[in-house]
């Protein structure tokens, strides 16, 4: 029995990560945590900037000046930068989906999110919320290695790119996940000891009764 449950998903792109954490969340009254679209939203915030993925040192030196924030939405918990939460339209745009796996495995990006990632912990107990879930690609292997439920959601590529074709996005999902799965820091990996949960044959519900048992089993 645990009071305060942290659970992390990681997973490749378009594996149902984002829909599967949103459910839970309402089924739990956990704070919702996408740490994909905080990669997202510097991404967006970046290229405003008129920064390029190959600027290393002008992307290292805007870090500072970004300044997050966390906007509690429902159970959503949205990044601000400077006091702005940037649009969902804008992060899920071609241009910001394209680019954020290069900005992303910049190693000092990725240290500028840790400690906010961690600190997201602390933002869902202050809100009242019995847990957080959180979803991305390191969340079980780097940001929170002990949270109480770990899982890896899979599923075949031609499955996850036709989940994104019928969304109308132009996603390269093989792509992201190559870079995702390569980079030298903190890149995607089934963390040892996560549960491993192959989605190409569930469907939505299915995933998600499976990982609620396991946290119902976890609240007591
Ligand atoms: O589109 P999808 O929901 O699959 O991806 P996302 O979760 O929005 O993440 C967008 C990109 O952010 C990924 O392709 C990774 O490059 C990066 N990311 C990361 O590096 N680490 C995380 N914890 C989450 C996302």
């Amino acid at each position: 029995m645990s009071s305060f449950l942290i659970v992390a998903i990681d997973g490749g792109a378009a594996s149902g990560k984002s829909s599967t954490s949103r459910a839970l969340s309402e089924r739990f009254n956990f704070l919702h945590v996408d740490t994909g679209s905080y990669y997202r939203a510097i991404t967006a915030e970046l290229l405003r900037r008129s920064l390029r993925v190959d600027q290393i040192d002008a992307v290292k030196a805007a870090i500072p000046s970004l300044h997050f924030g966390t906007q509690v939405d429902g159970r959503a918990a949205r990044m601000e930068i400077g006091g702005r939460v940037v649009p969902e339209a804008e992060i899920r745009g071609p241009e910001v989906t394209a680019a954020v796996s290069h900005f992303a495995a910049i190693p000092e990006v990725r240290a500028a999110l840790l400690a906010y990632q961690r600190g997201q912990a602390d933002v869902a107990r202050t809100h009242g919320f019995r847990g957080l879930v959180m979803e991305g690609r390191d969340i079980g292997s780097i940001i929170f290695p002990n949270a109480d439920l770990r899982f890896y959601l899979h599923a075949d590529v031609e499955a996850r790119a036709r989940r994104r074709e019928l969304e109308g996005r132009a996603d390269a999902v093989a792509e992201r996940d190559r870079m995702d799965a390569t980079r030298k820091t903190a890149p995607l990996v089934l963390a040892s000891g996560a549960i491993d949960i192959d989605s190409t044959y569930l469907n939505l519900e299915q995933v998600v009764d499976k990982i609620a048992g396991l946290i119902a089993a976890k609240l007591g």
